[in-house]
């Protein structure tokens, strides 16, 4: 038995010890890893370079890799940074120009101020066999180990013993230990019908894939290959795995293992310690989510379908006959010549008529977006942008260096390569031709995983044209090579047989000779960036994309919604897992087909999902061709609940706004799970059925027929319903039967929240023009206590979302009670731009409120008579009205209480 050395880094100054138990490492056909033959530290001590060599040869999946290195640093304070790789020859990475890897931010810590200076992780490592430890240096908790058969100080039931590590050319593996203790989020994008947390005894397969979300725990359309991991008292740290190639991460338990087909070992270790923490350091390195534009935080309204222009402007009209908001209406691939992207259909969609409709639309400060696919149709001869792009030589290649042909829905296509800096080039002048013609708002970029109907490769045209035909009637050659057939099958749960089915070969190269083994999931990020940028620059105003296809980082450029699902109860519940997961990996913009994508809704469950979806991030209706219509105001009782629940949501926008600059910032979620605001709470770890908007809101849907109730989970302290403040909860941290009648959405703001809110009105833009309430919640049983809230107001279209002196305000609002009085403070940064807007709070209302007021007073002197104020003992709230605080001006506005004058 050989004694496992374990060393340490000089600064690392906290030691651990850790042995083997006495057991060998296990043989197993996949050799007993490497041993480390040479180490050198990095010159500011923050790290090693080690060289490492195979202890025994395998054959299993190729040959072993025998000169490999590890470069290891620890990065600031709470990150550490781990690649292996080949030193022999570089292997595949992603590129900088995809996923950004930011460094941190130097000591002072703009952004994490709350956290202590000092490192929070560490690494250690054993030198033969080669082996690490990442440990949370606080409580010397193990938050990752690759040692087979170590054992650790906290971490003794880590009683699995799996392969020593594992490096060839298609074949990477790696394990580490798991606690009992650890609850494990991510490794998406699937349908999860058993909610928020990950499985133990699953196997996750990580590849992007054109498959409905209606197809439960499966790889679908985008790829995280990253996971947070809560432990016991909520300390949360974050592993993230960047590398693009296909994988299976096996979950066991007590160990889980990465099998990854190529690439490199590019690990990063986030110490959190909270999970908002995690976001922020994670997205810190990939990129922050885009600012979204203020209008998409609107209602949007879509339909596979939409027959032509006259059809739109109906939708549109009976959204306002029906009193209902809309922002924006969309348009899926109906509007296009052939399904030929750039182009409108000549009879249903003539490009005057398309115009003037759109123009109306921004005359009415509404918007309109339309739909993009990446497959550019080869079959005919004048279709300029086709002929642009093969000038260009911007398409995908086959192995004998001819544009690689596949079949979507105008049938034959060739691929953009969206790595190719001449592909972006061309792509973004398609997109500022276009718009000269059809000025839309905004992209939505579809079928992006790459979604091909035909499977193989070297695929011939025949010269007939069958549109929107989803069998492959384009003769391919079955590929072979090791690309297509790789030796390592990943699981993916039988989605499809082979790797390149219904997608591109995986012999097909990009720029470069890039291979699409290797990029294939990166292809929707690719075409983000560059759909961003073409936005950017031909659009002069902020960007608004929404993409299928995600990768990590794809959040700094994109919104995402949940693809294909179904008009099912089943699919509205397993919206809610899956917008929290796009969150949880710096997609904030987010939301889910309301009332359900294939199917017809009835009127039962689009009541409900509208409920529901008016509260998404990303609030849109969509449904498929040939499906009943669902627009809210179809049904009397679908449209009654959205005035309702949209006209809440519009009330909202300065709140989901100000989410938005957060996530910008920290990458925060703008729906986010329960833990995230509750870590400490073991019970709100699995909830998987509500979820927080920002800190200060949650919101308890119904997810099943027939009901009049949920029962919901409800962390401790008050909740005050947002709709009708006399309904709260009080909770000791419990699940409590909430009335849920049919016109009735359960949203309820915690104590604690100060809520920046407007009025409701028929479009965002109107909704700007309107006077702001603060709604202060604080504890209704003690009747003290603080609350706090933040305002970020800009003109909504700026490419930039920052604070900046004359184009943004951004306030703070902090509120404090006692017995005797309580006081409301705001803090402003930038107020020029309010003040210049005219932006006014005119109403507070105080939940939680002591008594009736004997005394209101502004920033010291009595108010004006003009202010007035109720006090409803059945809250109990206060409400003071007639106000005129400018947004813009620091006040102070204070109120004292019965109790102060028999005190
Ligand atoms: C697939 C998309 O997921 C769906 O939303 C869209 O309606 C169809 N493609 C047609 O473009």
């Amino acid at each position: 038995m050989k004694m496992l050395v374990v060393k340490f880094w000089a600064m690392l100054c906290v030691v651990t010890s850790w042995q083997t138990m006495g057991m060998e490492t296990m043989a197993s056909s996949l050799g007993k890893g490497q041993r480390v033959t040479s180490v050198t530290e990095l010159p500011d001590g923050r790290g090693f370079i080690a060289d490492l060599e195979v202890i025994e040869q395998t054959t299993l999946y190729g040959p072993d890799i025998n000169e490999l290195r590890i470069t290891a640093r620890i990065e600031g304070q709470y990150r550490v940074h781990i690649q292996i790789l080949d030193r022999s020859k570089p292997r595949w990475e992603i590129p900088v120009f995809l996923v950004p890897r930011n460094e941190p931010l130097a000591k002072g810590l703009k952004h994490n101020l709350e956290l202590p200076e000092q490192q929070l992780i560490k690494l250690t490592y054993t030198t033969n066999p080669f082996g690490f430890a990442v440990v949370r240096i606080a409580n010397d908790e193990v938050l990752f180990n690759s040692t087979p058969s170590a054992t650790f100080s906290l971490n003794d039931d880590a009683s699995h013993s799996f392969n020593s590590m594992v490096f060839k050319d298609q074949y990477l593996e790696i394990s580490t230990h798991l606690p009992s203790s650890a609850t494990l989020f991510g490794l998406g994008e699937r349908t999860q019908p058993h909610g928020l947390p990950l499985v133990k005894g699953k196997t996750y397969s990580l590849w992007a894939t054109d498959l409905g979300s209606t197809t439960l725990d499966v790889d679908l359309y985008g790829v995280y290959p990253y996971y947070m991991d809560v432990r016991d008292g909520g300390l949360t740290h974050g592993v993230l795995l960047l590398n693009s190639n296909g994988m299976d991460v096996e979950y066991g338990g007590d160990f889980l293992t990465w099998r990854v087909i190529g690439g490199t070992f590019d690990f990063y270790f986030f110490a959190g310690p909270t999970p908002l923490n995690v976001v922020d350091q994670f997205t810190e390195l990939v990129g922050r989510p885009a600012p979204m534009p203020y209008w998409s935080f609107g209602f949007h309204q879509c339909k596979w379908g939409y027959r032509n222009v006259t059809e739109l402007k109906h939708v549109v009209k009976n959204f306002k006959k029906a009193h209902i908001p809309l922002d924006t209406i969309w348009n899926d691939i109906d509007y296009m010549q052939n399904y030929l992207d750039f182009t409108t259909d000549s009879e249903r969609y003539p490009e005057d008529e398309l115009k003037d409709f759109i123009e109306d639309l921004h005359d009415n400060g509404q918007h309109y977006v339309l739909i993009l696919d990446p497959g550019i149709s080869m079959a005919y001869n004048n279709y300029s942008t086709f002929q642009r792009g093969l000038a260009e030589d911007i398409f995908l290649k086959d192995d004998q260096n001819e544009n690689y042909l596949g079949q979507v829905w105008p049938g034959p296509v060739y691929f953009p390569d969206f790595l190719n800096p001449k592909g972006k080039a061309w792509w973004g002048n398609e997109i500022a031709e276009f718009h000269r013609k059809v000025p839309f708002d905004g992209l939505w970029i579809d079928m992006n995983e790459v979604s091909n109907f035909c499977n193989g490769t070297r695929c011939k045209f025949n010269g007939v044209v069958y549109l929107d035909h989803n069998e492959c009637y384009v003769e391919c050659e079955k590929p072979t090579s090791q690309w297509s057939d790789p030796p390592y099958k990943m699981i993916r749960q039988g989605a499809y047989d082979n790797i390149g089915d219904k997608t591109i070969a995986m012999n097909v190269k990009h720029y470069n000779g890039t291979l699409e083994y290797n990029s294939h999931n990166l292809y929707g990020l690719s075409e983000a960036i560059a759909t961003n940028e073409a936005l950017k620059a031909t659009r002069k105003k902020r960007p608004f994309v929404l993409s299928r296809s995600t990768f990590l980082g794809s959040g700094a450029h994109t919104a995402h919604w949940t693809g294909d699902n179904a008009a099912t109860f089943k699919d509205l519940e397993y919206s809610i897992t899956s917008i929290l997961n796009s969150g949880i990996v710096g997609i904030p913009m987010v939301g889910a087909d309301i009332c359900g994508f294939a199917g017809n809704a009835t009127e039962e469950l689009c009541n409900r999902w509208i409920q529901l979806g008016a509260f998404y991030p990303f609030s849109r209706s969509h449904n498929i061709i040939g499906a009943t219509p669902q627009e809210p105001y179809v049904w009397p009782q679908v449209a009654a609940t959205a005035r309702s629940a949209l006209g809440m949501r519009y009330r909202l926008l300065p709140y989901y706004y100000s989410l938005m600059f957060e996530a910008h910032n920290r990458g925060t979620p703008i729906a986010r799970p329960l833990f995230f605001s509750f870590p400490e709470d073991t019970n709100a770890l699995s909830i998987s059925k509500q979820f927080m908007l920002g800190s200060g809101l949650m919101v308890t849907p119904v997810t099943l027929p027939d009901v009049t109730m949920v029962n919901g989970y409800f962390p401790k302290g008050t909740w005050y319903s947002l709709f009708d403040y006399k309904s709260k909860v009080e909770s000791k941290g419990e699940r409590v039967d909430v009335a849920a009648p049919s016109d009735t959405i359960n949203v309820h703001i915690h104590e604690g929240t100060v809520l920046p809110i407007q009025e409701e009105a028929s479009t965002s833009a109107q909704v700007k023009k309107t006077p702001f309430t603060l709604v202060v919640a604080f504890p209704a049983a003690n009747r003290s206590g603080y609350a706090i809230g933040k305002l970020f107001v800009d003109n909504g279209d700026d490419i930039d979302m920052v604070i900046r002196k004359g184009r943004s305000t951004f306030a703070r609002f902090i509120a404090q009670q006692s017995a005797e009085r309580g006081i409301l403070t705001s803090k402003v940064t930038s107020g020029g731009y309010a003040n210049q807007e005219g932006l006014t709070i005119k109403t507070v209302v105080i939940l939680g409120a002591n008594s009736a007021p004997t005394g209101i007073e502004l920033s010291g002197e009595p108010v004006s008579s003009s202010v007035s104020s109720t006090f409803d003992a059945s809250v109990p709230s206060l409400t003071i009205s007639g106000l005129s605080l400018s947004v813009g001006d620091e006040f102070q506005l204070q109120w004292t209480t019965e109790l102060h004058l028999s005190g």
